[in-house]
């Protein structure tokens, strides 16, 4: 891992550089390094020319029509170092997002953050795991590539008040890696 240098975005210096104590603690193993990532997660789901969701099923309302269940939604939502839809892009999170329960809004969602600035320029990541916008949420993080090759770890999200709520859904994400 390049250590930081002021050209980087200082979002995307906050490494945590493992110690011998911090791998023993999760778990004895050779678990890797660990590294804690801040970012928002921005979505224009506005269905027009700058929306970053597209629809591909309906949702078939199953017994409690609340529920997104058999929606399927194909996205290429923004990371963003801030919740402003103006601040520094830092990837895409490319993937599926999947109404997957009868009886509330849960989702499976399946993503690919792929990051495009600074340190972690060209490597990405792959969350799979279940989403239930309103909750606190943790979704592991299964894989990886580059810098992140062999990752494993977890994300945790909430949704945040979006400026502009009748088209965009913000999330802000903690990120903890062992690659
Ligand atoms: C979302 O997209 C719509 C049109 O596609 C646009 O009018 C709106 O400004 C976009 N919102 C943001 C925050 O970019
Ligand atoms: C889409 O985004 C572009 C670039 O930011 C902007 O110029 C355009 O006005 C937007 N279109 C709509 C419909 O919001
Ligand atoms: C939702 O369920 C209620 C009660 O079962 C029903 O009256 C209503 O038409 C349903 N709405 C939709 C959109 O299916
Ligand atoms: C329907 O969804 C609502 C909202 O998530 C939930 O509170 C309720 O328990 C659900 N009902 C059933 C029958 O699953």
């Amino acid at each position: 891992m390049a250590p930081c240098h002021r050209a980087m975005l200082p979002l995307l210096c906050i490494l945590v550089f493992s110690t011998a104590a911090a791998v023993e603690e999760a778990g004895g193993g050779n678990v890797g390094r660990p590294t804690h990532l801040h970012f928002y997660f921005h979505e224009n789901f506005s269905g027009g020319p700058n929306s970053t969701a597209v629809q591909v099923s309906k949702a078939r309302g199953g017994s409690n029509n609340s529920s997104f269940f058999g929606a399927v939604f194909v996205v290429d939502d923004m990371l963003r170092e801030g919740a402003d839809p103006a601040s520094q892009l830092l990837g895409r999170a490319q993937g599926l997002t999947v109404g997957a329960s009868l009886s509330d809004g849960a989702l499976l969602t399946v993503f690919n953050f792929v990051f495009t600035e600074g340190a972690y320029s060209g490597s990405s990541l792959t969350l799979l795991g279940r989403a239930l916008l309103g909750t606190f949420m943790e979704r592991p993080i299964v894989g990886g590539t580059g810098v992140f090759r062999m990752a494993r770890g977890y994300t945790l999200s909430k949704m945040i008040e979006s400026p502009d709520p009748n088209n965009l859904l913000v999330l802000e994400y903690d990120a903890y890696i062992w690659h």
